[in-house]
């Protein structure tokens, strides 16, 4: 380890700082640092085959002698599969494997048995085939019932369904309740938010084929490649090396697919009974039903502030439910945005007989920002503070009171008062604004390799996956700003066991856990062929060989080599080298910071909220490709916004069947709902580690759902306090049938 100084954090708060950094490193990049590829606006490598359909994704992928498999789901939310025959559908045209999945069947939507045959309707047909005998048992949907003592139990064991705990260090509710009763001014609010079912446009799906040498070959919509890799090798009790898994283009996960999933091992059996490559990809239903979603929650907060505007007391009890899962938690930023002496958390997780929680795009903190910045907006209010200024007074983190600054000038906070009249008649303007917190420094597992041939063609190799968030041009642009080339001279491998282990793409963490590491191994590469270059020039000792616009160039050795001449100085065919990320170094701060402003149109005859404009100010540390942080950022956007005003998953308490499992009747955003959206990327100089580059996946729809519910609460003069912000919800706050 070696100190070096460098300069970290933003504009007004610029300070140097002393970091040990791992002498095999580059020297980090810092606020001095002057970069000629990184920081462009640089479309995806990948655009041209995405939009040419050349690129594959897991449906395209077409082996030799493909079957297709389909699967038999559960059509109650909670029964015992009797007996089950499976003949008709083995002797069905075309059908190559049958297989049994589970007995015991807890939700609408469970996998029953499975079928893979030489074609899709041949598919259909034998799971038509298929007859079951069923012992219906007592199901619970709803998260209140399910509390109940008389409530049927959904995982068996003693009753409530309900999983409780407090967090770490909380107060005690006497201590709360003083608290409030010193107070200035409270409030006592209870939010609630649906469970919402991931959608990516690419749903999960494997392709399986078993290799004659007994390894496994799978081909999977993941988030993860290595452990969808352990999670097979183990499911089949393989060796990791025996199994390999690759995703080359990717429509989304949002983290829906972080792991393995139960369709790759059923899609694996039925191609071990077959002797036949399977395809196995779920319909939209499938998604809704079994694909993973957000928990619901039902959060109230009771909070206190003194007569300065300090918070006195934040006191969240919660309960929330992740059907046949738990992860319900959403307490976050409750926990943590804000200063306050006095904090109180109890949660509980209800189990319900409804499909599991998978994680997604910041789990529990989109639900809990909500609440939170709707709570702090109310308190505000009592107070007669300016929302941004009662923020500011309790929130330490100055970083975020700029961005505030700038939003607000972009957002036209200053005129928010006039606002509201200015719709015309029946109509309603609103303007309000929310914080988002995440960490998202990424972390140390990485490892890439950077090959450098004698042609000057330069391989990235990095078994990380590309979500569809731009990750492949990302670190072409990294490797290309170390080696002084252009992206169009590096070529990257990604999304394949068979390379450099690489950790799964969740929290927000592949851009910061693997930049740093395409850098070392670019730098080390560099290193190697800087010696053949001074090896072909007798007793050359310069130090001075930089590699800038497409050259090798040493002043003191009078060298100055286009790069493919360089390269060809390697003996042997190429020079390859190897780097692991490493920790995360002290520099700037942890965490990103953001807020966002929400401009909504309230017509005040059919409740119908538009929102008409979103500021989003983020910060992400050094930002590789600001189109592609942009793209991240107003996707984050469109999901909350979807979030506020329109998903939410309907179950039939009397069946305990989802009604709306497809894209007609759950509503997502379209084009009609999105907004002018306006995004400041807020420089920082992070200096975490040698790119000090940080993720901003999930930062961007954090606030979003709560500037939004807090804009329609300026704009009726009441607030409503549950998702999604539907126009009846509208008209009852406004005391309207
Ligand atoms: Mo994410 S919810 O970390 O994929």
């Amino acid at each position: 380890m070696g100190k070096r100084t460098i300069r970290v954090g933003y504009a007004g708060n610029y300070r140097e700082v002393e970091v040990n950094t791992p002498d095999a490193e580059p020297a980090p990049w810092d606020a001095n640092s002057k970069l000629a590829v990184v920081g462009k606006r640089l479309p995806r490598l990948e655009g041209k085959d995405k939009v040419t359909g050349r690129a594959k994704y897991t449906a395209d992928v077409k082996l030799e002698g493909m079957l297709i498999a389909r699967v038999l789901r559960s059509p109650y939310a909670r029964a015992t599969v009797k007996s089950i025959d499976l003949e008709k559908a083995r002797k069905m045209p075309g059908v190559k494997a049958v297989i049994e999945v589970d007995r015991e069947v807890r939700f609408h939507g469970a996998p029953v048995a499975a079928v893979a045959a030489e074609t899709e309707a041949q598919a259909e047909d034998a799971l038509a085939a298929i007859t079951v005998e069923w012992s219906v048992g007592a199901h619970v949907v709803d998260l209140e019932e399910a509390r109940k003592p008389d409530a049927p139990r959904v995982q068996g064991g003693k009753n409530p369904n309900e999983r409780g705990n407090e967090a770490q260090d909380t107060a005690t509710e006497d201590a709360c309740r003083k608290a409030l009763d010193a107070s200035h001014s409270t409030i006592d609010l209870t939010f609630r938010t649906p469970v919402v079912t991931h959608s990516c446009l690419e749903s999960h799906g494997s392709v399986v084929r078993w290799e004659a040498d007994g390894s496994l070959t799978v081909w999977d919509s993941t988030q993860a490649v290595f452990a969808v890799r352990d999670g097979v090798a183990r499911a089949f009790q393989l060796k990791a090396e025996q199994v390999r898994v690759l995703k080359e283009h990717m429509g989304g996960g949002f983290g829906s697919k972080l792991g393995m999933s139960q369709h790759t091992v059923m899609a694996a059996k039925l191609a071990r009974e077959a002797k036949a490559p399977v395809k196995l990809l779920l319909t939209r239903k499938e998604e809704h039903l079994a694909g993973g979603n957000r928990p619901s929650s039902v959060q109230r907060i009771r909070a206190g502030a003194d007569k300065d505007g300090k918070l006195t007391c934040l006191w969240l009890e919660s309960h929330g439910t992740g059907g046949v899962a738990g992860g319900a938690w959403c307490a976050g930023p409750l926990a943590s945005l804000y200063a306050c002496p006095t904090r109180r958390i109890w949660h509980a997780d209800v189990m319900t007989n409804a499909g599991a929680a998978a994680a997604f795009r910041a789990p529990g903190h989109v639900q809990g920002m909500f609440a939170l910045e709707s709570a702090i907006d109310e308190l505000a209010g009592k107070l007669n503070l300016d929302p941004i200024e009662f923020r500011k007074r309790n929130d330490a983190n100055t970083l975020r009171h700029s961005e505030y600054g700038e939003g607000a000038q972009i957002a036209g906070w200053e005129k928010r008062a006039q606002l509201r009249g200015s719709a015309g008649p029946g109509k309603a303007r609103g303007l309000g604004v929310a914080a988002s917190i995440w960490g998202g420094g990424g972390g140390p597992g990485p490892q890439v390799r950077c090959v450098i041939s004698r042609d000057g063609s330069v391989e990235v190799q990095c078994g990380t996956q590309d979500l569809g968030t731009g990750t492949r041009t990302i670190l072409a642009q990294v490797a290309a700003e170390e080696l002084g080339l252009t992206v169009n001279q590096v070529r990257v491998k990604l999304g394949d066991t068979a390379l450099p282990f690489s950790t799964g793409s969740g929290g927000s963490m592949t851009a910061p856990s693997v930049t740093p590491a395409v850098r070392s191994a670019a730098a080390a590469a560099l290193a190697r062929v800087i010696e053949a270059v001074k090896g072909s020039i007798p007793g050359c000792e310069a130090t001075d060989f930089a590699a800038r616009g497409g050259k090798l160039e040493s002043k003191t050795a009078g060298v100055s080599l286009g790069w493919a001449e360089a390269c060809a100085k390697i003996s042997g065919a190429n020079v390859s080298e190897q780097a692991t990320r490493s920790a995360n170094y002290q520099g700037f701060r942890d965490g990103t910071a953001g807020c966002q402003f929400a401009e909504v149109e309230v017509d005040l005859e059919t409740g119908h909220v538009q929102v008409l404009r979103i500021v989003a100010v983020h910060d992400c540390g050094l930002v590789v490709n600001p189109m592609l942080a942009e793209s991240q950022i107003c996707g984050g956007i469109i999901q909350g916004l979807s979030y506020a005003l329109l998903e939410q998953r309907v179950l039939d308490n009397a069946t305990g069947r989802m009604m709306n499992a497809n894209l007609s009747d759950y509503r997502i955003a379209g084009p009609k709902e999105i907004p002018d959206i306006r995004v400041v990327l807020f420089d920082v100089a992070n200096g975490r580690t040698n790119t000090g580059v940080m993720g901003i996946g999930e930062p961007s729809i954090i606030p979003t759902p709560g500037a939004i519910a807090n804009a329609v609460s300026h704009a009726l003069g009441k607030r409503v306090t549950d998702l999604p912000i539907t126009p009846d919800k509208v008209l009852a706050a406004l005391g309207k049938k």
